[in-house]
């Protein structure tokens, strides 16, 4: 199975200061052009698909450097994901379209229908991340006075997981025959109602789409909790997972991978990505040049405002250039995000300086800079040492970033034998080493149960 490697899409990249970088495109809020041709430098990579992060609410307005600023997880000028990967789907054939969507603020039966619409527009290749929502203040334009508490959260987010999957199998493969001799556009032995009654839903379907072409659209997850790792061990196929070092990595890798057990599932069938920001140059100099011209278009302001927002902790009232101070007791963030950025700058001693531009590029992932085959030996040590199945890259100054993975990096990694020269199948599932998951409406226990 070779290293699966997707690339984060959004348009304004992954480090804070990079969107003003003279490499990067020009007017990246809601620019279609950029969208398509990152969407063709991906292709071109072989790439297996394009990532959506998102959210449902503008950010950080009580942070008026880092708000005017912008950081790439505020997107507060983007497109609506599928939206987005719907135009995608028809200028691309190969790679796999990802989008973001929240169980808290959402509905079953508006996910289950986006995505299988999706799936059939894009050939099989949608994909679903399914998030809880990591930003508290998406709650109020969703008629909530505040964030839904998070064991509510996840206890809607099984539920809503099982819904989903039961609409996407409303129908049978085979039934809209759309015969015109005949006159049977569908057949009425091959619908099956849901009928789910539950403690957050009240669901009847049948789904008004046909089955998707993957069964069902690849689910992703990304949550780090107890409770959202063992929602990923229930109902997602990939994880986006973020650490900062290799050992804790690989501690997450296990944990996931032994979870799956439980649920019946072989430890193949849950793909493990790893959140990385790779800055690649001709030589590793080159690499460092980049690296210091992005760090460097990030004033202290901003980056203090940016360390407030990924602690969730006020951090401006600290020196700059005095250590960074002990939050591991306290509640930092409402995402495990947080608290690994934490993790990392007490164990490297770091000052609030070096702790806010180390998570410059990559938040609490991983930075791997050098030159391609420097980069590439980093990524065949995470991936052999079992840290990940893959990566999620994100690789600034975007475009250029990703055009320079592509043309320097993905053909080290072939060379290794650790990354495809084709695609291997038509649909996401299949370059994913996935399975196409039975009809569960329709498969023979089924009928037996009838
Ligand atoms: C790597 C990673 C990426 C995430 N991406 C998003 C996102 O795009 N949008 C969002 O609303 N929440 C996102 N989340 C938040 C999670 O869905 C979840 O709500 C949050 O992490 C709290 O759950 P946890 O305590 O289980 O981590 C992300 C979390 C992680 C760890």
């Amino acid at each position: 199975m070779p290293m699966i490697i997707a690339a984060n899409a959004n348009a304004q990249g992954s480090h804070v200061g990079e969107w003003r970088h003279p490499d990067a495109w020009d007017r990246p809020a809601s620019n279609i052009e950029n969208a398509v041709r990152l969407a063709r430098i991906a292709e071109e990579g072989k790439l297996d698909l394009l990532f959506l992060a998102d959210g449902n609410g503008v950010r950080n307005m009580d942070k008026p450097d880092l708000f005017a600023a912008t950081s790439p997880s505020d997107r507060p000028g983007v497109f609506e994901p599928v939206t987005l990967l719907s135009a995608l789907a028809m200028v691309t054939k190969h790679v796999g379209l990802v989008a973001t969507t929240t169980t808290t603020y959402d509905e079953p039966w508006h996910v289950a229908r986006r995505f299988a619409s999706l799936d059939h527009i894009s050939g099989g290749r949608a994909g679903w991340n399914l998030v809880t929502t990591s930003n508290p203040g998406d709650a109020l334009n969703f008629s909530h006075d505040a964030h839904v508490e998070r064991g509510d959260r996840y206890e809607r987010a099984f539920e809503f997981a099982e819904i989903v999957k039961g609409l996407w199998d409303s129908w049978a493969d085979d039934a809209f025959p759309q015969d015109k001799a005949s006159g049977r556009f569908l057949d009425p032995a091959k619908v099956r109602a849901l009928n789910h009654a539950g403690k957050n839903f009240k669901v009847a379907g049948p789904l008004n789409a046909p089955r998707p072409p993957q069964g069902h659209p690849v689910v992703f997850s990304a949550g780090q909790s107890e409770t959202g790792k063992d929602l990923s061990a229930r109902h997602a196929d990939c994880v986006f997972a973020i650490e900062g070092t290799i050992e804790r990595a690989r501690v997450l890798y296990k944990d996931l991978k032994d979870r799956l057990e439980k649920y019946g599932r072989s430890p193949d069938s849950l793909k493990i990505l790893s959140g990385v920001t790779i800055i690649v140059g001709e030589t590793a100099a080159e690499a460092q040049r980049i690296s210091d011209e992005l760090d460097d278009l990030v004033p202290p302001a901003v980056g203090l405002d940016y360390l407030s927002k990924m602690t969730g902790t006020k951090m401006s009232g600290y020196p700059l250039d005095g250590p960074f101070p002990d939050l591991s007791g306290e509640h930092v963030g409402p995402t495990g995000i947080g608290k690994a950025i934490v993790a990392k700058a007490l164990e490297q001693k770091m000052t609030v300086r070096e702790a806010y531009r180390s998570i410059l590029p990559q938040m609490a992932g991983n930075l791997f800079k050098g030159s391609a085959k420097e980069v590439a030996d980093q990524m065949e040590q995470w991936y052999r040492q079992e840290a990940c199945d893959g990566f999620m890259v994100a690789a600034p100054v975007v475009p250029v970033g990703m055009e320079r993975f592509v043309r320097l990096v993905v053909p080290e990694l072939r060379r290794r034998g650790l990354f495809r020269t084709e695609y291997e199948g038509r649909t996401l599932r299949d370059n994913l080493g996935l399975a196409r998951p039975a009809n569960r409406s329709f498969s023979p226990t089924a009928k037996a149960a009838e």
